[in-house]
């Protein structure tokens, strides 16, 4: 019998290259998985152009549309209810995820950062700021970090990481450019990790 797949929902707030990426990655390792839906806070995003071209649901939330954080995070609980979501992945997603919803998803909402963590991360550390913060410190090696999500920013536990060089002719683009092409690669790669993890029973 084939295991049904699981459902997975991605998180974007911009051009959505690791959502692109992860699609590929699912069908190319022939995943037990497939991406079902994308919610973005931000209507035009590439993210969402994306998700609306390959079929996959592109569902807009933010909570400026409604009263209350309370009443957001309800609409975003029901949403991946609705879609039966199993799996969240958050990629380049600039909010913080509510408290219910880590609570919901717990052990089951990766991220992924630009830089190896625990160093470089926390409030503020996203986009070009972290790689200006990793030249500034005149570190030999940066990378990317795949990890769980809990309700601290870029805390948890860490599933995957891969390093780069950095060079020092680096300027924060190159930098970013080097790191996110080894993000392309390690995200599927975290995925499998932790697909296996869950039909092992660990
Ligand atoms: C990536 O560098 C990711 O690590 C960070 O945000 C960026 C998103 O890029 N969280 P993209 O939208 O996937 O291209």
């Amino acid at each position: 019998m084939i295991p049904e797949k699981k459902r997975f929902a991605v998180f974007c707030s911009g051009q959505g290259s690791n959502f692109k990426a992860l699609r590929s990655g699912f069908i190319s390792e022939q995943l037990p998985a497939e991406i079902v839906l994308c919610i973005s806070n931000r209507s035009k995003s590439g993210a969402m152009f994306f998700a609306k071209e390959h079929g996959i649901a592109a569902v807009h939330l933010s909570e400026k549309q409604f009263q209350s954080f309370e009443l957001f995070v309800e609409e975003l609980l029901s949403t991946l209810k609705r879609y039966k979501i199993d799996y969240i992945l958050l990629a380049g997603y600039l909010k913080k995820i509510p408290p219910k919803v880590v609570q919901a998803y717990a052990g089951k909402i990766l991220n992924i950062h630009p830089a190896l963590l625990p160093k470089f991360g926390g409030d503020g550390m996203y986009g070009l700021n972290v790689h200006q913060a990793v030249i500034d410190a005149k570190e030999k090696e940066s990378g990317a970090t795949v990890h769980f999500v809990d309700e601290e920013y870029d805390r948890g536990k860490i599933v995957l990481q891969k390093k780069v060089p950095v060079l020092e002719t680096d300027t924060p683009e190159i930098l970013a450019e080097r790191v996110l092409r080894v993000e392309h690669k390690i995200y599927t790669k975290a995925v499998q990790k932790l697909l296996g993890w869950n039909q092992s029973g660990v």
